[in-house]
């Protein structure tokens, strides 16, 4: 050929100007440059260079990259009717799953021709199946019907055309474990009606096509419409996993860890709501036990007394309060702070006429109110207390002294509260409001109870300890958590609702997280305050729920109605966990240890007694144990559990194991034993039955009955 070459017209050369010849020198020694800066560009290492493996081998049916194996797959069909959510199984999938997902929008325009002629011809077909006389194929009819609708919505414009593409990568260390995953991930992808297949030969088409480049280089797509491609968004998996924290739980939806640190969030502050029984205070005490490992102080309001034999484990202190009792709390003492943006004097006048407002029995007249504000400023003033910060430090008043200074005042007003208050001074309830402070807050875990109080004192000294603690805590700013349990009893006065409220508000400055824990939603709600609490708390919990609360919980929590069902039918430590704006359905899990040493449920409980009764008994030597001589009778919720005299034999002659007296006592083995597989049954549903030489007591605490149940002597006393 190069001899004919002669026949092709010679290029016509034009003479060079001077100009051009410029320009072309000009060119060419950019040229150069790109050339030298490309070479030095190629002699530079990359990241990609460091991260890259060396070699990628393809096989018939998995590629090897850097000593792993992946397997790619393609998507050829789809199930008929989908739901929302419906590929759920493989966005949980237990192993790590490449997902890439392409849309491709189409020209509806286009997609009404063909479905026009396709319609033509299944209406033809079916015709000639007519006229034939036959039934004719029953699919067509049905495939002519959803053609139909389709193309009329398509022409309404309500429905668009898309194309979608499914591609899926797994990967392994091994080929053995490549062959397990690939059968797993078949399986499920079978069990929601999507058939894939192994990109035989295409594999690293394949995979290139799951790498987060938007490639698509299998191009193997389906038709859906609009609302079929909706339910196709795949980002519903919900994951709480931070990487440092304590373990609140497993999450329900893919069993991974919920591992959170509420010291990150806005606010350390939580609520805990649901009905009794439901693991509240179980969920609340775990989570103090994991924080104290990671060196929070915990502070607990304990009015059940059942944080006791936690407190005891931990090396924590237990102050409980009552009116005979060594330990005191003076409402009027100060926190010998001062802080510039915090007026403490008046503060904490604020504080005490709440105080001193629960105590005269609620709301006063604006007069009364008043003469209760000069009041308390005299107090303080008598004792050489004003506004100046200096003389916050002194000895402060005590409540006599109040009702010293409303008696000595001319208003009538201020006799009748005096009298009012006489009862707290010198009447059935004093002992307690009305003495100097004696205990500290020196611990790491400290336990405030107000067990050996009457109700009618309860709110008043929850009021009094919260405003101790607080105190307290504005002295040194330390990572803290301050659980009130059973805050509904507080909640339920305006006065000590507010105060929560403050305290929710200010926690945050003081590195504190309040747990406040209710099972009274609807009353807990109804406040003002409580609500308010609510919104100042970002973490939040909520357990199995009743159907008189879930109505209002739905409201203020926004639950959908999956959710709502959830928090009716939820088991024992179940619920949701809220965090920020995320949130998961969580199953709190204890240890084994953790169960036993925080269990509150009777039947669980009676068994230790017993064990610790016959260990304590086997430590008293030949000391004579009085034998019930009558079969004694213990009162339960839901009947009555007779307690065979046999087993109380066996008791005093110390020759039974716990677990095997529980079983002679009637009373089944915990059925939460497995702390893993909690049943629903809830505490205060559980029989409780004891032997006792004596009548077991029926003590009806505020919200529930339960059973006091006494052993022989010393008489080992269950608190329940
Ligand atoms: N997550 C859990 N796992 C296993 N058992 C649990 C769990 N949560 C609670 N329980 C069992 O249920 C019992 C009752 O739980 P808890 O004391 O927390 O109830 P509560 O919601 O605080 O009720 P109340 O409002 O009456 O105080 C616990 O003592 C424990 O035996
Ligand atoms: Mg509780």
């Amino acid at each position: 050929m190069a001899l004919l070459d002669f026949l092709k017209p010679k290029p016509k050369t034009q003479p060079q100007t001077p100009m051009d010849a410029v320009a072309a020198a000009e060119q060419a020694a950019l040229q150069k440059e790109q050339q030298a800066i490309q070479q030095f560009v190629q002699g530079l290492v990359d990241v990609k260079d460091i991260i890259a493996p060396s070699a990628i081998e393809i096989d018939f049916n998995h590629a090897v990259i850097g000593g792993k194996f992946f397997r790619s797959y393609f998507t050829v069909d789809y199930p008929t009717i989908v739901v929302p959510n419906w590929l759920s199984p493989l966005i949980n999938f237990e192993y790590p799953v490449d997902i890439s997902t392409f849309y491709y929008p189409r020209d509806t325009g286009e997609i009404l021709d063909r479905l026009k002629r396709k319609i033509a011809e299944m209406q033809a077909t079916i015709n000639l199946e007519v006229e034939a006389g036959r039934q004719g194929d029953p699919t067509i009819k049905v495939r002519l019907r959803d053609a139909l609708a389709l193309q009329e919505q398509l022409a309404q414009g309500s429905e668009r055309f898309f194309q979608y593409s499914l591609y899926l990568t797994i990967h392994a260390d091994t080929l053995e474990e490549l062959e397990k995953i690939a059968k797993n991930l078949e399986s499920t992808m079978a069990s929601i009606g999507v058939i894939i297949k192994v990109a035989t030969l295409q594999q690293e088409e394949c995979f290139q096509s799951t790498i987060p480049y938007g490639m698509d280089k299998i191009n193997e797509s389906r038709n859906l419409d609009t609302t079929s491609i909706a339910t196709t968004f795949p980002f519903v998996s919900s994951d709480l996993t931070m990487e440092k924290g304590i373990l609140y739980g497993l999450n329900l939806h893919n069993r991974s860890l919920v591992i959170f640190d509420r010291f990150s969030l806005p606010n350390a502050n939580a609520v805990v709501f649901a009905t009794s029984g439901a693991g509240k205070s179980f969920a609340v005490k775990l989570e103090a036990v994991r924080s104290l490992m990671l060196g929070v102080e915990i502070i607990i309001i304990d009015p059940e007394r059942e944080y006791e034999k936690l407190a005891e484990a931990v090396g924590g202190e237990y102050i409980s309060f009552s009116q005979d009792g060594a330990q005191k709390l003076n409402p009027f003492e100060m926190s010998g702070l001062y802080a510039r943006d915090e007026d403490e004097l008046r503060f904490k006048i604020l504080t005490v006429s709440g105080l001193v407002r629960m105590m005269l029995g609620g709301a006063l007249s604006p007069e009364e109110a008043a003469i209760l504000d000069r009041a308390l400023i005299l107090t303080y003033k008598e004792k050489g207390i004003t506004p100046d910060p200096s003389t916050h430090t002194k000895e402060p008043p005590l409540l006599e002294d109040l009702y010293k200074v409303l008696n000595s005042m001319a208003e009538n007003e201020a006799h009748s509260m005096a009298i009012r208050l006489e009862k707290y001074v010198r009447g059935s309830a004093s002992g307690v409001f009305d003495q100097r402070s004696n205990v500290d807050l020196n611990n790491t875990f400290t336990v405030f109870s107000i067990r050996d109080l009457v109700d009618e004192l309860r709110p008043l000294a929850m009021y009094t300890m919260l405003d101790f603690i607080w105190n307290r805590i504005k002295r040194d700013k330390r990572k803290r958590l301050l659980i009130i349990d059973e805050a509904w009893l507080m909640m339920q006065y305006p006065d000590a609702a507010r105060f929560v409220y403050s305290i929710a508000k200010r926690a945050r400055k003081y590195a504190l997280g309040l747990s406040v824990i209710s099972q009274d939603v609807t009353d807990f709600l109804s406040s003002d305050f409580g609500k308010a609490v609510v919104n100042n708390s970002a973490m939040q919990l909520l357990l199995k729920q009743a159907p008189s609360a879930i109505n209002t919980l739905q409201e203020v929590f926004y639950l959908t109605e999956g959710e709502k069902q959830f928090l009716l039918s939820a088991g024992v430590g179940e619920g949701i966990f809220f965090a920020g704006a995320n949130h998961v359905a969580i199953q709190i899990v204890p240890s084994e240890n953790e169960y036993n040493l925080i269990t509150t449920n009777p039947n669980d409980l009676i068994p230790q007694q017993l064990a610790e009764a016959a260990a304590d008994k086997l430590d008293l030597d030949n000391r004579p144990i009085p034998v019930p001589e009558e079969p004694e009778v213990a009162p339960t919720a839901s009947g009555v559990a007779t307690v065979r005299p046999e087993a109380a034999a066996a008791l005093v002659s110390g020759g039974v194991s716990a677990a095997a007296m529980a079983d002679s006592l009637g009373i089944s083995e915990s059925p939460t034993a497995s702390p893993l597989q909690p049943t629903s049954s809830q505490a205060s549903e559980v029989p409780a039955a004891a032997v006792s030489p004596t009548p077991p007591t029926v003590v009806e605490s505020t919200n529930q009955t339960q059973t006091d149940v006494a052993g022989w002597e010393p008489p080992p006393e269950v608190g329940l």
